[in-house]
């Protein structure tokens, strides 16, 4: 297994291009299966997870191919398959996310019940809700969810949770309804990008979608839809990862490409504890001036403070001086950075879903990745932490970032990759 080696303290400076959104390419892909048609997707991530979706579309008998390092056709003619193996989903929960697309074209799937990860158990009690409430029929079976409808009528569904809106299910119940008899109106719906970004692509495919990015959406099912081509938004997750590199080194960084108010509560979180940001239609900049001061952050559904960049804000405030506070509320389990942090000098008290952190300096050690954000975090802690740290297990960032070595080494960082 490779291993990422960082030597620090070294301050990023430089500008960065962040690439398409994971999070937007796996719902959109998925998408691609609700016509028998031909699409072309553009800035797409070079990431395990959008390999996985492709070799999922595959099984399921859809024809890919790559235009070039970041577009792909896909040819979802003869899609004659609804069953999602094990061996895929096992791998990336957001397998989920074809439920809705099968069911809408073939009004029956098969999809594994995803298992947890180390953020939680990943329950998916709300995309079987609204599917119910479409018409479908849902039991449990040797481990899949077996979903079968005589036809999906549209409905009033309500999709919220106990931690609040649901991304992918609000993706799954969006797609459903695009080919469903009647209006469906979501409430409680994500207003994440990635959601309004999937809606757009469903739009040019000719579904008929109003309230994008409000909690209320409206679909009025249409007979069938049609190809598409489509352009994925840039990832705001990962932006929001190297802009966190350049302050928690002390840095200066640009992230281009990004359109700032995907980052709103983010930004506005840095300008509270003293970073100095400067931002145009399509890029951000920073820049950590002296006495930062420390913040409390709470996650909450978009547009409040993203869960996906907690672990990264864990990181640059161990090393502010003074007390500051975080409180996951969307996965109350997201903390397998702590321990790891904890082995570079970090000061963290973890009380239930929220840690109390002591800012002061970090020093450099060998630890292990565990999820996506957790690993992206203990990268940025090495660029700030004295002396050499070695994250193991870079296979879990690699599912999420597109080469963050050499992007960072581009900043300057002093980091390389090791051939395990
Ligand atoms: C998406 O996951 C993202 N993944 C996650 O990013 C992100 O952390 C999450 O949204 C929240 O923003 C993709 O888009 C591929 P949810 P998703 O349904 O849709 C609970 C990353 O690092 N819930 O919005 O699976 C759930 O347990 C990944 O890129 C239910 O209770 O998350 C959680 O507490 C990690 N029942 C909360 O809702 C359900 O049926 C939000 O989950 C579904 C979710």
């Amino acid at each position: 297994m490779d291993k990422i080696i960082i030597d620090g303290p070294c301050p990023l400076k430089g500008k960065v291009k962040v690439s398409g959104a994971k999070n937007s390419t796996l719902p959109i892909m998925a998408a691609c299966l609700l016509s028998p048609s031909k699409f072309v997707l553009r800035n797409i991530p070079s990431v395990v997870d959008a390999h996985t979706m492709i070799k999922l579309l595959s099984a399921l008998g859809a024809k890919t191919e790559w235009l070039s390092k970041d577009a792909i056709s896909i040819d979802s003619t003869n899609v004659n398959k609804w069953k999602a193996p094990y061996q895929i989903v096992s791998k990336m929960r957001a397998s989920i996310c074809v439920l809705g697309p099968l069911m809408a074209r073939f009004k029956k799937a098969e999809v594994s019940y995803p298992g947890g990860c180390v953020i939680g158990t990943r329950p998916i009690d709300l995309h079987l809700k609204g599917l119910t409430k479409l018409g479908a029929k849902i039991e449990l079976k040797d481990g899949y969810v077996v979903a079968k409808a005589k036809k999906l009528n549209g409905a009033s569904i309500y999709l919220a949770g106990v931690y609040g809106s649901t991304v992918l299910g609000t993706a799954n119940i969006l797609m459903a309804s695009t080919l469903a008899k009647g209006e469906t109106i979501i409430e409680g719906a994500a207003c994440e990008p990635e959601v309004v970004d999937l809606g757009t692509f469903l739009i040019k495919m000719g579904a008929k979608i109003k309230g994008l990015g409000s909690p209320t959406i409206t679909v009025t099912g249409v007979k069938k839809l049609h190809g598409a081509e489509h352009t994925i938004i840039s990832d705001r997750i990962e932006a929001g990862t190297y802009l966190i590199g350049g302050i928690i080194s002390r840095g200066e960084v640009e992230v281009e490409d990004i359109n700032p108010k995907f980052l709103t509560v983010f930004i506005d979180k840095l300008i509270e504890c003293g970073v100095e940001v400067k931002q145009t239609a399509n890029s951000i900049k920073v820049k950590a001036k002296k006495n930062l001061k420390p913040i409390e952050i709470t996650t909450l559904p978009y547009p409040g403070f993203p869960t996906d960049l907690q672990a990264q804000m864990t990181a640059f405030l161990t090393t502010i001086e003074g007390i500051s506070f975080i409180h996951e509320k969307i996965y109350p389990d997201r903390f397998m950075h702590i321990a790891e942090l904890l082995r570079m000098g970090a000061r963290i008290m973890k009380q239930d879903s929220a840690t109390i952190i002591q800012g002061g300096k970090l020093k450099g050690a060998p630890v292990m990745a565990s999820d996506l954000r957790a690993s992206a975090a203990l990268v940025l802690a090495g660029l700030a932490a004295e002396g050499r740290t070695e994250v193991n297990r870079v296979y879990h960032i690699d599912r999420g970032y597109p080469k963050i070595d050499e992007k960072l080494a581009s900043l300057g960082a002093k980091i390389r990759r090791v051939k395990a």
